[in-house]
């Protein structure tokens, strides 16, 4: 995952790679805002794991705690240790890592740690142990997603050890968690089932002894469609950035991300001229290409070869040719009678990926369609040499580098608000 790099005063300036991410904070936040409508009343945790599914954790951290969200849920202690060291008080949930992990590191940055299974109840209270320090833990069930979490047969044993854990001062339970497996698709039972499984565990703990005051279930496609279920906090993701985790429904959120990237030549390209390794496209007219900035090393899917669109100063221009790992090709059309290039499209233009299609741009879904995946999986893919800038109508925050490999830009937008890709912030 990305490192976080704050900006300071001595940091040299790196010019920004041709391809890059813009994240609108204000789109994070009112976001936010609508998940917290949703919920009715309960706490929101954001969740902010893989760098914030691939748009900065710190900064989008930052954002959903300022807008009324209170905790913030990562999966590795990694991650928790990077909100950390970003400066970030607020509580902060990791859930999985190795039962093996050392975590009196993750106590002493004071970070609850959810207890995915027996085993890694073990690594908690070696932690404890270790450090002194009593852990605050929120035990994960599986409630029915069949992935991690203790198992309604593990329970009662387990309970037991929680209970006695907390007697002897090692840990304070803070609530109980679990996952659900098919909360995007509303009205499948196995939703109620495993809502009804976490209720029962919570009157169960509370019974023991233990005080669980603060559980969750609802990720964001159940906490736009059912809030929080009677517990006492929301677990959303997906929704946080702009994207819909319930295919075709629109819940009134705007996308956070816009992956662009430059223009570097308009050339003029005559009748049958193949474009790009193998010829897989070619001009069926005397027509005007552009050659942009970004390939599969920056996260432009080779499989989107001749398959996706940009756009360009409001238009929509088709990518020709195959993606390679630096750039890609787009079609302009031929010249207009007037000589002029369609759009008057030039290099130093910015092609724009996807984004928010109310400003025109393509929705990252359509490139979830073309590839057969998940927007989730699509927002987590710039990478490389995409440079992340982070806009907010406040003070600049800092920022992180491209995602992946760290090679992006550690840097602040000098111009706030104001991009290529539309004004937004
Ligand atoms: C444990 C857990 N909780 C919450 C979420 C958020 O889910 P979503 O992004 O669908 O809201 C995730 C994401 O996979 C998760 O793993």
């Amino acid at each position: 995952m990305t490192s976080f790099v704050p900006l300071s005063a001595d940091t040299s300036p790196v010019p920004s790679g041709p391809a890059r991410v813009d994240i609108d904070l204000e789109a994070i936040a009112h976001n936010t805002e609508i998940l917290l409508r949703a919920a009715g009343g309960a706490e929101l945790m954001g969740v902010v794991k893989a760098d914030a599914y691939g748009h900065g954790a710190p900064a989008v951290g930052r954002a959903v705690l300022d807008a009324g969200g209170s905790a913030l849920g990562v999966t590795t202690l990694a991650e928790a240790l990077e909100l950390r060291q970003a400066g970030i008080s607020a509580p902060v949930l990791a859930w999985l890592y190795s039962a093996g992990d050392d975590v009196s590191g993750a106590l002493q940055a004071g970070i609850d740690l959810a207890i995915p299974s027996p085993l890694h109840l073990d690594a908690v209270l070696a932690g404890v142990r270790r450090s002194g320090l009593r852990a605050k833990v929120t035990p994960k069930l599986d409630t029915g997603l069949g992935r991690s979490g203790v198992l309604p047969a593990q329970w009662p044993e387990f309970l037991d050890r929680l209970v006695a854990a907390q007697r002897d001062g090692l840990i304070e339970v803070s609530g109980l968690m679990a996952h659900f497996a098919n909360a995007d698709s509303p009205g499948d039972p196995i939703i109620d089932t495993q809502v009804e499984r976490l209720h029962e565990a919570v009157a169960e703990a509370r019974a023991a002894g233990l005080e669980c005051a603060v559980n969750h279930h609802s990720n964001a496609a159940r906490t736009l469609t059912e809030g929080a279920d009677g517990f006492e906090m929301v677990r959303p993701g997906i929704a946080l950035y702009g994207l819909s985790p319930i295919e075709g429904e629109d819940f009134g959120l705007r996308p956070a991300m816009t992956f662009s990237a430059e223009i570097l030549m308009v050339k003029d390209v005559p009748a049958g001229q193949g474009i790009s390794y193998g010829h897989t496209w070619v001009a069926p007219r005397d027509t005007v290409v552009a050659l942009v900035a970004a390939g599969y090393a920056d996260g432009v899917w080779r499989l989107l070869s001749n398959k996706f669109s940009v756009e360009i100063g409001g238009r929509r221009y088709p990518q020709v040719g195959r993606v390679c790992m630096d750039q890609f090709m787009v079609d302009l059309g031929p010249r207009q009678p007037d000589g002029s290039v369609t759009g008057g499209v030039a290099a130093g233009d910015r092609a724009v990926m996807f984004g928010d299609p109310r400003r025109g741009a393509p929705h990252a879904g359509e490139w979830a369609e073309t590839l057969g995946t998940i927007h989730y999986e699509v927002v987590c893919a710039a990478r490389g040499r995409a440079a992340r800038y982070v806009h907010s109508g406040r003070a600049p925050h800092p920022i992180g580098t491209g995602t992946g490999t760290g090679a992006g830009a550690a840097t602040e937008d000098a111009t706030g608000t104001d991009t290529a890709t539309g004004g937004e912030g």
